[in-house]
């Protein structure tokens, strides 16, 4: 009797035991959402912030309790030289690189670097939504990155600690921090300065204590980031662009379960639609609050000016045509029209 009640007994820990082992893990794994990490190098309060922001909001509301989206702005989880390499090792699920930082992976994207290629943001635009523009967010594929939105922030500025700078003999000799891009980095030798690539983050030190001389951004990045209060000039060249391809892992994207995946698609064409409507807004605000600072001059160039500085930097078109492809470059200036 007594041996009988014990094998029951031990037969009824051992069935809730497995039970324990079996089912709870499988419980657990169907009730937890999916985690994603967003990373990325700039504040809150830009366009690339506040379309992460708004994509963690509309995500998390069409997909209730099925994800759970981490945002970590501000090279807080890595910095820029690091982050492609965690989308890829599986540490974070989303990243939106500057389009300067993927000539690694694919030299088509050098494109959106060639110098006075844009005439402005709505050009840009309309490249990135047409059928080729589309087709780059599939360019890297085959590494294993799967781009799914582009991202505005705007034209770029040229700035440096020097009290004139209105034509390209003024940045002779200078060093400039530039972004990871070949391309850029012809665009300084053609100015007969020199180009040092560095991460985002280090920026400001390195211009404090002259570790270079200037850099080139836009008004919102130069504003947060409050390099108009280590620079003396800034010239409104409008000579590049800054603009971003939000891009995932493409293994963990095509292993999402469809509903997710459909979720995340529908939220990231609302959050791309929401942040590239900002981006103007921001960068013009934030041109005037550099203005109003008064630290850093403000140099509007003439169309001499300008003109001066399209053809300093036109050698870097023929540099690249081969590696970019002439048919893409024609697609892009066609976005002029
Ligand atoms: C830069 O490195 O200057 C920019 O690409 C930073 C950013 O993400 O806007």
């Amino acid at each position: 009797m007594s041996i009988s009640f014990k094998l029951n007994k031990r037969s009824l820990l051992c069935t809730a035991l497995m039970a324990a082992t079996f089912a709870l893990p499988g419980m657990a794994l169907a009730q937890a959402p999916i985690v994603i990490k967003f990373s990325h190098v700039v504040a809150d309060k830009t366009p690339k912030g506040q379309g992460a922001l708004k994509f963690k909001e509309l995500a998390e509301q069409k997909l209730p309790g099925k994800v759970q989206v981490q945002v970590f702005p501000s090279s807080q989880l890595f910095g820029d030289a690091k982050e492609l390499e965690a989308l890829l090792l599986g540490d974070v699920q989303l990243i939106a690189p500057s389009l300067s930082k993927f000539d690694r992976y694919t030299k088509k994207i050098q494109v959106f670097d060639l110098p006075f290629l844009f005439d402005d943001l709505a050009a840009v635009d309309r490249f990135q939504s047409s059928a080729t523009g589309q087709g780059l967010l599939k360019a890297m594929t085959n590494r294993g990155l799967l781009g799914l939105a582009y991202w505005h922030n705007g034209m770029k500025q040229l700035s440096t600690n020097k009290d004139k700078l209105a034509r390209p003999d003024d940045v002779k000799g200078l060093k400039f921090r530039i972004q990871p891009s070949d391309v850029l980095e012809a665009q300084f030798r053609a100015l007969n300065s020199n180009p040092q690539k560095m991460a985002f983050a280090e920026v400001y030190q390195a211009l404090q204590t002259g570790v270079v001389d200037g850099q080139e951004n836009t008004w919102s990045n130069i504003y947060s980031q409050k390099f108009h209060e280590v620079q003396k000039t800034i010239a409104e060249t409008n000579h590049g662009l800054i603009d971003y391809m939000v891009v995932t892992n493409a293994k963990w994207w095509d292993g999402l379960p469809a509903d997710v995946r459909k979720g995340l698609s529908e939220a990231m064409a609302e959050a791309t639609a929401y942040a590239n409507k900002l981006a103007s807004d921001i960068n013009d605000g934030d041109k005037k609050k550099i203005a109003d600072a008064g630290k850093a001059k403000i140099q509007s160039l003439s169309k001499d000016d300008t003109a001066a500085w399209r053809k300093a930097m036109e050698p870097v078109w023929k540099k690249f045509e081969g590696d970019i492809g002439r048919d893409l470059i024609d697609a892009a200036l066609k976005s002029n029209q």
